[in-house]
């Protein structure tokens, strides 16, 4: 019995070490940082309402412990200001975490979603890095992230899917830079890299969010079956508020203090492209 569990325990350890340690054959992609104020305006933007990086590595960028549980394990979100990571990252560097979950040294990123971000355009990507080399350096150092026995058997066993990296195409190219619009091309766009696909689902269905705890309550059904009870003028006022339209909480889950700060041409893309996919049951992702 002992002999087995020693086993079982060696082999989570040993399987999530070498996800932990895989390398990455990315080449590196070079993409234009210009830092106007047109560009860091928009790096601005999309840090908060769209990427809503400030959400995990905190309002000042310089790092946040997203979780710390005595079963799960330790998640850090770095500094990534010029005080603490930024500055050992070339701008190719950052393209490439951000966009492939690739870390400097090959390895995968831990939990950040670059599977939503995989799909910024390079002037957005650029406007990004801009912004960040532009933000004041923050000194904080939290360490890094640490997974204890139960984390690492939900990694060892693909119930955690805690490196993107292992998911994304990195084949697969993004484009020079999109139309910011109300249309429904942006429209969708936004649902991409705003991770409104990567929580509600890859077709909006909701459900439970792979890698949540199962006490977290499931993302919501965005598709046509699911809102079409409520006007554009509700979905809106839901995602600046964090109130259904009959005054019921929407949970911090659904991360609504940073859609608020979507511009109202953001919103009527989004919401336009909703309205535009298949309906699909609730919990179908
Ligand atoms: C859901 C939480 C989360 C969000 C949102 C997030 N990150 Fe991260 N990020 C992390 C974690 C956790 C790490 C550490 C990964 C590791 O140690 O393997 C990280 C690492 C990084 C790193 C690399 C630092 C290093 O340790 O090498 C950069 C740069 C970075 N993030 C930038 C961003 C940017 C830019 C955004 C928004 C576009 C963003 N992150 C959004 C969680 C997040
Ligand atoms: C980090 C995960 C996450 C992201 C990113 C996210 N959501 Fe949500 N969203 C949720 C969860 C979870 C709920 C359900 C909250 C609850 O039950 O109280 C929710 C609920 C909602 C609701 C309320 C629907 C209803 O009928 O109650 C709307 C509208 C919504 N999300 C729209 C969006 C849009 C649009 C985006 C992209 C811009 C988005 N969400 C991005 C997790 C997320």
């Amino acid at each position: 019995m002992v002999v087995l569990l020693g086993g079982a325990a060696g082999y989570v350890y040993a399987a999530s070490n070498s996800k932990a340690n895989q390398q990455y054959d990315v080449p590196l992609e070079h993409v234009a940082v210009a830092s106007d104020s047109a560009a860091l305006a928009r790096g601005r933007h999309l840090t908060t309402a769209i990427g809503k990086c400030v959400e995990c590595h905190s309002d000042d960028l310089g790092g946040k412990v997203m979780i710390d549980d005595p079963a799960l394990g330790v998640a850090i979100a770095p500094n990534i200001t010029s005080g603490g990571r930024l500055a050992s990252y070339s701008n190719d560097e950052l393209v490439r975490v951000i966009r492939h979950g690739v870390k400097r040294d090959g390895r995968g990123a831990f939990i950040m979603p670059s599977d939503d971000y995989q799909y910024f355009s390079d002037a957005d990507v650029g406007a990004i890095i801009a912004y960040l080399r532009s933000v004041p350096a923050v000194t904080r150092d939290l360490g890094i992230s640490m997974l204890r026995p139960v984390g690492r058997t939900l990694v060892a066993t693909n119930q955690l899917p805690a490196y993107p990296a292992a998911r994304i195409d990195h084949a697969r190219k993004s484009p020079a830079m999109v139309q910011e619009d109300s249309s429904l091309a942006y429209g969708e766009y936004l649902a991409n890299v705003g991770g409104c696909t990567g929580c509600h689902g890859p077709g909006l269905g909701g459900g439970p969010i792979p890698g949540m705890p199962p006490q977290a309550p499931p993302a919501a059904n965005l598709t046509p079956t699911g809102i079409s009870k409520y006007s554009d003028a509700q979905v809106e006022a839901m995602m600046r508020t964090g109130k259904r339209p009959d005054g019921s909480e929407i949970k911090p889950d659904m991360p609504w203090r940073f859609t608020a700060m979507m511009t109202p041409t953001e919103m009527r893309a989004t919401i336009m492209y909703l309205r535009s996919v298949p309906g699909k049951e609730f919990g179908t992702r």
